[in-house]
């Protein structure tokens, strides 16, 4: 083993690590980051409690009132690390064109030297934690294993609850198994004696999330949030996974799935990608309407991320790659998604929210369960917050993407099959924007190809989830525009050629939607009720599956008519219909130069079958 400057830390690995490429690598890893100490996650219980209590000694997690919320911690992050960076985030792929124009590049050779200097005794007087993770169930043929190595125990932590983590993992690596290399530091390192100046150590001035495709690694510089640094996540599982899928015939989405039986007890999957921040955690736990959906049921299978294979019989089989829930805090509450209210009660691990004077949680939405909002809270930053500074200064509670780790086997809703190494065939995808205006409830395409055209000219209205501009309307093909690890035209085409291969080999595809949730009227609020209500959409999809909706002919595709909707149990009169619904011709005008401009954009490689599509379009808009 090629162990060049170990400065006596000795690597201990323990017996059960025997893969030969992983320990050279720990080694390699070590010698260049320079920790203090090495610490082996075996995944364990007493791991965990152990690492969530040093959390707490060092005063990054503050333990929640066990009477309120039983083994839950509360972690304020440093307010320059709150979100995904995407101007921060790079696909350093051999060739520019293999990135394409949606994604930062830097040639390979260049971001390693880049890397080397930030990485080299980036560690200094911290402990590398090693966590091994699997994205899907141990064994799977579907699953991946990554390592990541992190100088952050909170990552450590969560890991534990997104993924299926510790030891077993190495009894599938075994001496020569394969896995993704995730090297992660949160850029800080501490000289001899120094002591942590802050309870959220990161690198405010440099971050650095990267990719190198081709040799199938990711090293994350500066960050210790979300989805910058659990590396399992929008890195392996979507961005290095889309190109494996690209290579290997199969897709990785950005897409809840969730199963839905009829009362007649047929059951169907759904896989919807919404961009972040626009309703996938809460659609995949939906509770239909009390009224009139009596035997409807919905189960969660994942939330955020899905891993699909199209099989030799023809069914696209689907699992969720992850094993835990990463969500979005605000707006969270018995009303919008109770199945998540109760996911929460226990085992939790929250990140930005407010604290209540009682040891409790509290975020902006909260108040519609209790009917008042507390009187006094410490916010995220750690400030006294009232409902009256709240007024003068527009300060929030909870920052806008805080949020809770959570292990899916919380979800009451969870899916019998969720775990199942096989997966669930998938009928129908699902493409949801967050638009205020011109994009209507919900659209079935015509044809897979017309399909693939809404998903790649999805425009939606940027959120908090990312850093930068909040509702900018911006192009979000697929809701893959930040996670998508190669050139997206050609990610067009590898959906069109899936769907053309399935075709050919007799399967029937899935049935494509568009929706939009968040239509608002002249005075700014939003029309469609959305959450529960959104079952109302769900079932005029399964009825126009099982042929018993006819739906119209517009523009776009086939639109539900108002009365093809049940209406039971809600007060919705043809007028809001209409507005959720209509197409405004001078609007889609307008829509259609914007996907020019997209287009125009990814120029090269763009499928010639998506231009004919936006042809056929202007055609039938201009009457
Ligand atoms: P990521 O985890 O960032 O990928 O997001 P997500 O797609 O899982 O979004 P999530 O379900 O967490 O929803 C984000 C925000 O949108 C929350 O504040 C929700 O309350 C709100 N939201 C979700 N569904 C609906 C809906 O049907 N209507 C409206 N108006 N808001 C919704
Ligand atoms: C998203 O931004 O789409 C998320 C949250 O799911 S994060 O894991 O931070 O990327
Ligand atoms: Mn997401």
């Amino acid at each position: 083993m090629n162990s060049p400057h170990m400065q006596g830390l000795s690597l201990n690995a323990p017996a059960y690590v025997k893969n030969a490429r992983l320990l050279a690598w720990v080694a390699d890893m070590v010698a260049l980051c320079k920790p203090a100490n090495i610490h082996w996650c075996d995944g364990s219980k007493e791991e965990y409690d152990l690492l969530c209590q040093q959390l707490v000694d060092s005063g990054t997690f503050k333990k929640l009132n066990p009477a309120k919320r039983p083994n839950s911690f509360l972690a304020c992050s440093d307010p320059s690390d709150v979100a995904r960076v995407e101007d921060r985030t790079y696909i350093c792929s051999a060739q520019k064109e293999d990135a394409g124009p949606t994604n930062n590049w830097m040639a390979p050779a260049e971001m390693r030297t880049t890397l080397q200097p930030l990485f080299d005794g980036c560690m200094q007087g911290r402990t590398m934690y090693i966590v091994p993770f699997s994205m899907g169930p141990l064994g799977s043929h579907i699953a991946h294993i990554g390592v990541e190595l992190t100088d952050s125990a909170y990552v450590a932590v969560n890991q534990k609850l997104m993924t299926r983590m510790g030891k077993a993992v190495y009894d599938v690596l075994g001496v020569e198994g394969e896995f993704v290399p995730c090297m992660h530091t949160v850029g800080a390192p501490l000289a001899a004696g120094e002591k942590d100046a802050t309870s959220w150590p990161c690198n405010p001035d440099t971050k650095y999330i990267v990719h190198f495709p081709e040799t199938r690694e990711i090293w994350s510089y500066g960050s210790g949030y979300g989805g910058n640094a659990l590396l399992g996540k929008k890195c392996l599982a979507l961005r290095i996974a889309s190109t494996m899928g690209r290579k290997e015939g199969w897709l990785a989405e950005h897409m809840l799935i969730l199963g839905v039986t009829n009362p007649a007890g047929k059951k169907y999957h759904v896989a919807a990608a919404f961009p972040s921040a626009c309703g996938k955690t809460n659609f995949s736990m939906l509770v239909p309407p009390e009224a009139g959906f009596a035997g409807w049921k919905v189960t969660t299978i994942g939330d955020d991320i899905a891993w699909i294979k199209p099989q030799a019989d023809g069914k696209m089989m689907a699992i969720n790659p992850e094993a835990g829930y990463f969500g979005v805090a605000p707006g969270t509450n018995m009303h919008t998604n109770p199945n998540c209210m109760l996911s929460l009660n226990q085992d939790v691990i929250f990140t930005n929210v407010a604290l209540t004077d009682d040891g409790d949680v509290w975020w902006e939405g909260m108040e519609q369960d209790t009917g008042v909002i507390p009187d006094h809270l410490i916010d995220w930053q750690g400030r006294d917050w009232t409902p009256q500074i709240a007024k003068e200064t527009g300060a929030k509670a909870a920052h806008p993407n805080s949020r809770f780790t959570v292990a899916a086997t919380n979800n009451p809703a969870i899916d019998p099959a969720w775990d199942d190494p096989a997966g669930v065939a998938i009928d129908a995808f699902m493409f949801g924007g967050r638009r205020s205006t011109t994009v209507p409830l919900v659209t079935e395409a015509r044809n897979w190809t017309e399909g693939v055209y809404m998903a790649a000219t999805m425009g939606s209205e940027t959120t908090a989830a990312a850093f930068g501009q909040q509702g900018v309307v911006r192009r979000d093909p697929f809701a893959m525009l930040p996670f998508c690890g190669y050139n997206m035209s050609d990610y067009f085409q590898h959906w069109l050629d899936t769907g053309a291969k399935l075709a050919a080999a007799g399967a029937t595809l899935p049935r494509i939607y568009t929706t939009n949730w968040f239509r608002k009227n002249a005075a700014g609020k939003f029309v469609w009720p959305g959450y529960g209500d959104n079952m109302r959409v769900l079932k005029w999809m399964i009825d126009r599956i099982e042929g018993q909706v006819h739906g119209e002919e517009t523009a776009l595709g086939v639109a539900p008519k108002y009365e093809e909707i049940n209406w039971t149990g809600l007060e919705f009169s043809p007028e809001q219909f209409q507005i959720v619904t209509s197409i405004d011709v001078p609007a889609w005008q307008e829509e259609l130069k914007l996907h020019d401009a997209h287009f125009e954009k990814l120029a090269y490689h763009m499928p010639q079958a998506l231009l004919d599509t936006k042809a056929a379009l202007a055609k039938r808009l201009a009457g």
